[in-house]
């Protein structure tokens, strides 16, 4: 039976995001700028079959859409047989994965094998020194050279995630956009998000109306129709482009509304808005025994505490690390 997740704000909640895991091989200055950040012991992560059961439930109510996350999902032990079981769970239609693309390479056959057909890579900047300043690793050229082996192999779309910074990337704003001129790519714009302790300045942050009018010079930027399940990315093509340029807009532009997601955290917690600390734990119920009605119960707890919009915009900073829930 088909119940499904509607919150208070009637929107249809059917997108679960799972961080597997808040591990990376990369120090993105945005993300995880240093290596002081408290890790997460092995116990307090989800296992795969806890993860799974939670997806089995999830599906009962009306998730049909999975993407993974991390940290780095792909540098956590067994993730592609996990991704095998997932894929095959009944009812589960898309599952996509968030990868910083630096393992891409040996694993591109397995991850096609277990079922994965989209990807989005973080790509920040096309500049291999700049690369290593914002990531803090030289490793502009191999993950490059994925990207291309991911789109030879067959991925689509492969969408380019660029967080913009000024005076960091910003001067890359035009090159990154005229990407999606040369390849199938969705070049997709995100405005940096106030999340954990990056510690970015406000005046360092680029907004969208400002990215747009810089990109704008390379053609007019023509609207590309947004299904219900595209998430909150706007989406324009530049005349006669194979692929697309996208914005993801947290601080200038409400996308509240339409939004149709629920994350799990790496440490199994429920939470229904990326920019809101409220979480509701599942890892303890789940390993104290719990049914699945007491996990459903949990699910449209958390659903019906969903807020209709962010308050970002109002000078908060989320606490959460966002390499603990994804992003
Ligand atoms: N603001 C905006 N986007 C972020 N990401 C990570 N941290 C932030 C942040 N503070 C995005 C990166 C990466 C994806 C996993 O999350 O684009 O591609
Ligand atoms: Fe790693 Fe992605 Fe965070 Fe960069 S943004 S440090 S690649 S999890």
């Amino acid at each position: 039976m088909i119940c499904n997740l509607i919150d208070n704000h009637n929107r249809h909640l059917n997108y679960l995001r799972i961080s597997i895991t808040d591990r990376c091989n990369l120090r993105c200055m945005y993300c995880m700028p240093n290596d002081r950040l408290p890790k997460l012991e092995h116990r307090e992560i989800l296992t795969y079959e806890e993860i799974l059961r939670l997806v089995n439930i999830a599906v009962k109510l009306g998730i049909t859409k999975v993407r993974i996350t991390g940290g780095e999902p792909l540098v956590r032990r067994g993730v592609y047989g996990f991704l095998e079981r997932l894929t095959a769970i009944p009812g589960i239609r898309d599952v996509s994965l968030t990868t910083n693309g630096l393992l891409l390479g040996q694993h591109m056959a397995r991850l096609k094998e277990a079922g994965i057909k989209r990807l989005n890579i973080s790509l920040d900047t096309l500049d291999r020194d700049k690369y290593n300043l914002i990531t803090g690793y030289d490793h502009f050229d191999r993950v490059w050279e994925n990207i291309i082996a991911a789109w030879r192999a067959g991925f689509a779309p492969l969408k380019l995630n660029m967080v913009v910074l000024k005076g960091v990337n910003d001067d890359e704003l035009e090159k990154f956009a005229a990407l999606s001129l040369r390849y199938p790519f969705h070049v997709r714009f995100i405005e940096y998000m106030p999340i954990g302790m990056a510690g970015i300045d406000p005046s360092q942050h680029v907004l969208t109306p400002e990215i747009m009018r810089r990109v704008g010079v390379l053609g007019r930027l023509e609207p590309v129709a947004n299904g219900r399940q595209d998430g909150p990315a706007r989406r324009f093509r530049l005349p006669g482009a194979p692929g697309e340029i996208g914005f993801i807009s947290a601080l200038s532009h409400h996308f509240c509304e339409t939004c149709n997601r629920l994350r799990l955290t790496a440490s199994g917690k429920l939470r229904a808005c990326l920019l809101s600390d409220e979480q509701i734990d599942l890892r303890e119920p789940l390993r104290k025994g719990c049914s699945d009605r007491d996990i459903i119960r949990l699910f449209r707890l958390c659903v019906q505490s969903k807020k209709a919009a962010h308050r970002l915009a109002e000078n908060m900073r989320i606490k959460s690390q966002m390499s603990k829930i994804g992003g």
